[in-house]
């Protein structure tokens, strides 16, 4: 037990380390926008967690690595002291990033000593946490990564690839159905999970149907070549306003080259592959494009009875397509459910009936974040396998578009359905 959490502490962070090999100096230290943050920022906040929540609790005699980093490197906790403006980040050019790989080694060093020697339930609970907290950073680089490179009009290649992206059968979309009437949705207790995925619950569903695959960027072209960004009637008027404040006509990393749609990817800048999962796009568009097709987003509670019982595969980090994938096959029941992109739903992220966060700092970890956010569900292409399960929660607020969000699509289910 000891050796496996100590391993997987040590795998975990190698990956991390592994996703920014293909960097240049430069590419750390920048930060493009505010909801952004610099690698060098996400290797060392993920350093401070461990170091902070763990070694400085159950490490005897732990002499804190730099007093200044507790400020720098505190993300949004509180209750540990103050922290440094997270708009601000790109900013620091100290530590240098020679410094923040020399901050990340000698803590996993005092980690490795301290797994070795000391057992204690709660600190293997927080230590879990800290590496699922180093994962959801993982995801973070490389769509942090992702936006600064999109700046630059040289179009910077994050990974060159050594294959060709499968490619599918293309088959139009089929529906499932569903009966609806009482299910339970939440973690059930064994394994991880977030404390906001707790408690499990009764929902009850009506009959819905949900559309087999994701949908494509094809179909997402239709939508604006039939001047969806123009029409005031599909959008919710907030979503109204920003498209035209921030003048959205496609999605991000979207733009036209010599008279067809181009997409950047962390492969660099490629025609937009019509067949593969559509990425990028805010809840706002989501919910438009959902509202053109006569159609609506899945509830949160849909979607996980839908994910429930299905096997956790898809394009995940590992496999290193860093892009959404088309499916690769047809049949039966939801393809590209996990590890494509995370799917918005309809619903807002607020508290399962009987949810109470744990105490002390670690409690701010979720639950401050309930206002003013959507829920998305299935992992993306930018996730590290391992991290997801159907009852995982996301949530961005509803102009987020950096991250690989996508759409799949629900309706009521109807007689002659
Ligand atoms: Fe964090």
């Amino acid at each position: 037990m000891k050796m496996d959490l100590s391993n997987r502490f040590l795998r975990t962070r190698r990956f991390t380390e592994q996703l920014c090999k293909p960097l240049a100096t430069e590419d750390y230290v920048v930060q493009a926008m505010p909801d952004a943050s610099p690698t060098r920022w996400h290797l060392a906040h993920s350093t401070w967690f461990f170091e902070t929540f763990v070694l400085a609790r159950w490490k005897s005699g732990y002499q804190q690595f730099s007093p200044d980093f507790q400020y720098l490197f505190n993300s949004y906790y509180n209750s540990v002291g103050e922290q440094f403006p997270r708009d601000r980040r790109g900013l620091l050019t100290r530590p240098t990033v020679v410094e923040v790989f020399a901050y990340r080694h000698a803590i996993d060093q005092c980690m490795q000593e301290l797994l070795a020697s000391h057992e204690d339930m709660e600190m293997t609970e927080v230590v879990e946490l800290g590496i699922q907290h180093e994962q959801q950073h993982q995801e973070l680089i490389l769509t942090d990564l992702k936006y600064l490179f999109g700046c630059n009009p040289l179009w910077p290649v994050y990974h060159e690839p050594g294959a060709q992206l499968p490619t599918g059968h293309r088959a139009s979309a089929g529906w499932t159905a569903f009966p609806g009437g009482m299910t339970s949705v939440g973690h059930d207790g064994s394994g991880f999970a977030f404390d906001t995925e707790r408690p499990r619950h009764k929902v009850l569903l009506r009959p819905f149907e949900l559309q087999d695959r994701l949908v494509s960027s094809g179909e997402y072209l239709e939508f604006i070549e039939s001047g969806g960004y123009n029409k005031p009637e599909l959008w919710l008027s907030l979503g109204w306003s920003t498209i035209r404040q921030q003048e959205w006509k496609a999605p991000l990393y979207w733009s036209m080259h010599n008279g067809q749609w181009h997409e950047f990817t962390l492969r660099g800048l490629r025609p937009v592959e019509m067949g593969s999962p559509l990425a990028h796009i805010s809840y706002f568009e989501a919910d438009a494009y959902a509202r053109w097709r006569g159609m609506r987003l899945p509830t949160e509670a849909e979607w996980e009875h839908a994910a429930s019982d299905l096997p956790i595969d898809g394009s995940f980090a590992e496999s290193q397509h860093f892009h959404p994938v088309e499916a690769a096959e047809t049949g039966d029941g939801l393809l590209q459910v996990f590890g494509e992109v995370w799917q918005w739903t309809q619903s807002t992220y607020s508290p399962y009936p009987g949810y109470s966060p744990p105490p002390g700092a670690l409690g701010e970890y979720n639950g401050k974040f309930m206002c003013n956010q959507y829920v998305l569900r299935g992992g993306s292409c930018a996730t590290p396998a391992g991290h997801i399960r159907s009852t995982y929660r996301n949530f961005f607020p509803p102009d987020a578009r950096w991250q690989f969000s996508g759409i799949r699509l629900a309706r009521d289910a109807v007689d002659g359905h």
